[in-house]
């Protein structure tokens, strides 16, 4: 078994289970489970909560230069995974509404808004010991990190991973629509311009269809030689 790696950079496509195995490998390796999408769905909310149109790239890209966004270990026991504070304010069940889903990418494509969020997320995790999960974790914000995990699933997977977690907090959207709004987002997420979603060329692909997630995070150890 080879040493641990300081940061392990974890990308893929919307519910493909990063959040989940993000925070089982980093409960795993003693390290902090960081989520990067929450930075870009906390400018989301911001543009939303200041009515600046989601469409005007300038003004948007100003929201993101200056908030102040702080992920913290959950401060309520609230099944929360991590607290989001967007300028003090706690907003982190808010960026999980469908309004925010159904903004968030075009606002992660500006490159402004990215430039912004990338300095922040590497000044984290310069101080290691991370599981940084996002879309360009791997190929932008940590080049170097010794550890780089893909994860995919199939599309119907993750649409009815989306749907049943929406029916537990009382969606209404049939998993039809989740499925659509899947493709929808895939699609902007690997055709932007700017860090599009793809597999850095020394990451590990690990597909999770029909895994359990300790199954995954095993086969995430294994394969990259930490444990036989
Ligand atoms: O993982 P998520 O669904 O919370 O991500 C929200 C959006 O942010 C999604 O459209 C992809 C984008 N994102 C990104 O472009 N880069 C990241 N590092 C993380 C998320």
């Amino acid at each position: 078994m080879s040493k641990l790696p300081s940061v392990v950079a974890m990308d893929g496509p919307a519910a493909s289970g990063k959040s989940t195995i993000g925070e089982l490998l980093a409960e795993r390796l003693g390290y902090i489970y960081f989520d990067t999408g929450l930075m870009y769905r906390a400018v989301t909310w911001l543009a939303l909560d200041r009515q600046t149109p989601v469409g005007d790239e300038a003004a948007v890209t100003a929201l993101a230069e200056t908030v102040d966004i702080d992920v913290l270990p959950p401060t309520v026991e609230d099944g929360r995974q991590s607290t989001v504070l967007v300028n003090g304010q706690d907003v982190t069940w808010a960026l999980r509404e469908p309004r925010i889903n159904a903004n968030v990418s075009p606002v992660a494509a500006y490159g402004g808004v990215r430039a912004a969020m990338v300095i922040q997320q590497q000044r984290v995790a310069a101080r290691g010991h991370i599981v940084m999960v996002g879309r360009d974790i791997g190929t932008v914000v940590l080049p170097d990190a010794e550890l780089k995990v893909f994860l995919v699933a199939s599309a119907e997977e993750r649409a009815r991973r989306r749907w049943l977690e929406e029916q537990a907090r009382g969606g209404r959207r049939t998993l039809d629509e989740v499925l659509a709004e899947i493709h929808r987002r895939d699609e902007i997420d690997s055709t932007r311009p700017i860090a599009p979603l793809r597999p850095a060329e020394d990451a590990i692909i690990v597909d999770s269809t029909g895994l359990k997630p300790g199954q995954v995070v095993e086969e995430i150890l294994r394969k990259a030689g930490y444990s036989t």
